[in-house]
């Protein structure tokens, strides 16, 4: 379909995951080389775009970058420019500079904005569509919670850091007798929990979806020691929190968009249960940002790619205002008024919980 595209910028914004240099490959292959546009990044999310930082993205700047986690681009999570603190009369104060930024893209001749980033990045890509902007949508994050599509590049990625996390503490637990415990990221949702305690075989695995008893935990510990099992594996969503208990938060962001960071209820896991096993040793893993970082998986590699060249061909097709996302395992899109806020959270009652529990996993519950 002919169009008037004739330049693109990207950016990337909110946490990084692997996988953002893959989409940032891909957008700018697919430009060049199927459609002749010129394509520009600006660094550090929307804060280039309100300072006008940019940097030409040619098939040389993208090479050598498809396999490497966090981003050429930079990224930031606190620049919401809708709400965007600046400097007046000596003081900060919160502004909607998104003015600003629609005046730097009509300078810099950016006909359409390629957003990639999670809820927050394209809540900010749905006011700018809102305010006529012409932009796509791309989402990441390693929780896979965005509801509008099966799966975000990056979840992946973080899966088999997970994955290999707990296959290292099989071996200690078992050499020990230990308990060991893991704790994932994932926010609000249980995702990096539930699946990479089924494919790490952890004994136990707390998700925010099923609030747990301790009782039970403590059970399930028991219950594998009279089995000749005189160790436990438990995986905690950093969002799992006790029956009738509240989440544990770590610290408050205050000028992040999503202020609360959630972590440390691996630690109040093992603290609880040592005052009920007094014949195991426990022990706490936080696994943090080991999560986001490192060498991209291949499935997040080829995930990425294919998000990059969708976004590229919405562009060409004129469909701006979209996200791209995965369905059936297919590359479709869905309207950005349709996809934010929308969560993706595990059902307690799917399949693949079942399946945990058929071979004996616990949930706490
Ligand atoms: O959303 C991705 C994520 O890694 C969450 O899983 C985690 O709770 C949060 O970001 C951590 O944020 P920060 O990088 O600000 O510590």
């Amino acid at each position: 379909m002919a169009d008037k595209v004739k330049k693109i910028a990207l950016l990337t914004g909110g946490g990084d995951c692997p996988g953002l240099n893959a989409v940032i490959r891909a957008v700018t292959r697919t430009a060049i080389l199927k459609y002749g546009y010129e394509v520009i990044g600006y660094k550090y999310g929307y804060k280039g775009l309100y300072n006008n930082d940019i940097v030409p993205l040619d098939l040389n700047a993208v090479s050598g970058i498809l396999h490497r986690g966090g981003t050429i681009l930079y990224s930031s999570n606190k620049d919401n420019l809708f709400n965007y603190l600046v400097e007046e009369n000596g003081e900060t104060v919160y502004r909607d500079v998104s003015d600003v930024a629609v005046e730097n893209l009509k300078k810099e001749n950016v006909d359409v904005l390629v957003a990639i980033g999670g809820d927050g990045t394209l809540t900010s890509a749905r006011d700018f569509a809102r305010k006529g902007v012409k932009v796509i949508g791309v989402p990441k994050t390693i929780d896979n919670d965005l509801a509008a599509t099966e799966t975000t590049f990056g979840f992946y990625s973080a899966l088999d850091v997970a994955t290999d996390a707990l296959d290292r503490l099989h071996t200690t637990a078992e050499s020990h007798h230990r308990v060991m415990i893991l704790e994932v990221m994932g926010r609000n949702a249980g995702w990096i929990a539930l699946r990479s305690g089924i494919a790490g075989s952890a004994d136990v695995i707390l998700i925010p979806e099923i609030p747990y008893n301790i009782n039970k935990i403590a059970d399930k510990i028991k219950e594998r020691g009279r089995e000749g099992k005189p160790f436990t594996i438990i995986v905690v969503a950093e969002g799992a929190k006790p029956k009738g208990g509240d989440v544990v938060v770590q610290r408050i962001v205050s000028d992040s968009p999503d202020p609360i960071r959630l972590g440390g209820i691996g630690n109040k896991l093992a603290f609880d249960l040592e005052q009920m096993i007094s014949d195991h040793e426990i022990r706490n893993t936080v696994l943090g940002h080991l999560q986001r970082g490192g060498n991209t998986s291949t499935y997040d590699r080829i995930l990425s790619t294919r998000y990059g060249v969708a976004a590229v061909d919405l562009i060409h097709e004129g469909r701006f205002g979209n996200m791209v996302c995965l369905k059936s395992d297919k590359m479709c899109f869905e309207h950005l008024e349709n996809v934010i806020g929308q969560v993706k959270l595990v059902d307690p009652e799917s399949e693949i919980v079942k399946t945990a529990r058929s071979i004996g996993i616990s949930f706490g519950d």
